[in-house]
């Protein structure tokens, strides 16, 4: 006798191959097409990732799992795959329409629940699976099933924010990306990889927009601990020109994301120059409350070194402004 999350594995496998068969059916050429010209995708990444589509009818799965396969209504329910109809008792609806499925895997491969991203511009543009016995959102991370394995030889992970920002990682060779489905980065997370992680390398490359800016910050404050102790080695990259991994790769190449990659600064650095970004320190009141704002940072440091350094390095700063953020008075 299967257990519930057995059979809730179960499901969720034959959903993902029939997903998957969906995208190379004439109904999912458009999908196929969105994924191989505006996604750059090659047919081996997208096999790789099993990608697929879900149908646009109301009930395909539905039908598909409930009448053809015999699973039975409430796993299926239970899975995240169908909803009940609100003035129904009996009648269902599949969740995912007439959407790209990016299928979640958990640490082992096996799916645990999908994305599905509109190739229309409805809202929301991604649709998650709800959380299921199988799926916590915050607790997973995308692909590390493909890139613990990196992860461990090179002792350095990379967190970006997007399914494709991973995909596009992977497929341009760097694969010990894995992505935090939009969330800020938990410590659940963060603890996942530093299983596989040595010497603890974090680099964070989330979006250099105003969302990515902001999860960047709730994540900091989240593992900012860890950091503080040492426990983990925490960099921050930031592309330019407000871009994600994934458009940064198609615009440039893997070849500068990796030399940024190398180079993203320590994230106290960062947390130093977002402080001091765009402020004017001859002004009084901006001087002191950079000033105030540092001290804070500064004062979690356990280590005597890093304190030193930082102290001095923030003094000299404050003491000179920013020539590069501030112009000089001639
Ligand atoms: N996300 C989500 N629900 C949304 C929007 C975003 O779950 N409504 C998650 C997805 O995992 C998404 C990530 O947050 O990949 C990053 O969001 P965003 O930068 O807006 O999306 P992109 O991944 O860059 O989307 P696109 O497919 O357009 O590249
Ligand atoms: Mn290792
Ligand atoms: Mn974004
Ligand atoms: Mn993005
Ligand atoms: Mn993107």
């Amino acid at each position: 006798q299967l257990t519930l999350r057995e059979q809730l594995f179960e499901i969720l496998a034959v959903t993902a191959a029939f997903y998957q068969h969906a995208l190379h059916q004439p109904s999912g050429k458009a999908a196929l097409e969105y994924l191989r010209s505006e996604r750059q995708l090659n047919d081996e990444t997208i096999q790789k990732f099993q990608l697929g589509y879900a149908p646009a009818g109301w009930e395909t799965l539905y039908r598909y799992l409930v009448e053809q396969k015999k699973f039975s209504v409430q796993l299926v329910e239970q899975a995240g795959l169908i909803r009940r109809r609100k003035e129904s008792q009996i009648s269902y609806y599949d969740y995912f329409r007439d959407r790209l499925i990016i299928p979640i895997h958990d640490i082992q491969g096996r799916v645990i629940g999908f994305g599905g991203r509109t190739l229309t511009d409805e809202q929301p543009k991604y649709l998650n699976s709800p959380e299921t016995p199988l799926f916590n959102k915050g607790k997973t991370l995308f692909a590390l099933d493909r890139a613990k394995d990196a992860i461990s030889k090179q002792d350095l992970a990379v967190v970006v924010e997007g399914y494709f920002d991973a995909i596009a990682l992977h497929a341009a060779g760097i694969t010990n990306a894995v992505a935090s489905l939009g969330t800020a980065l938990s410590l659940d997370q963060v603890k996942l990889l530093l299983r596989y992680n040595e010497s603890k390398e974090l680099v964070l490359n989330f979006d250099a927009d105003k969302a990515g800016n902001t999860a960047a910050q709730r994540a900091i404050s989240e593992i900012a601990n860890l950091a503080y102790r040492g426990e983990i080695q925490l960099r921050i990259l930031n592309l330019p020109n407000g871009k994600d991994a994934d458009e940064y790769l198609k615009t440039y190449s893997v070849e500068k994301y990796q030399n940024l990659l190398t180079d993203a600064p320590l994230w106290l650095d960062w947390q130093v120059e977002q402080l001091l970004a765009g402020k004017d320190l001859r002004q009084a009141n901006q001087y002191q409350q950079v000033a105030e704002e540092i001290v804070k940072i500064l004062s979690s440091i356990i280590d005597d070194n890093q304190l030193t350094h930082y102290v001095n390095q923030c003094a000299e700063r404050l003491s000179k402004g920013d020539s590069r953020q501030i112009p000089l008075i001639s």
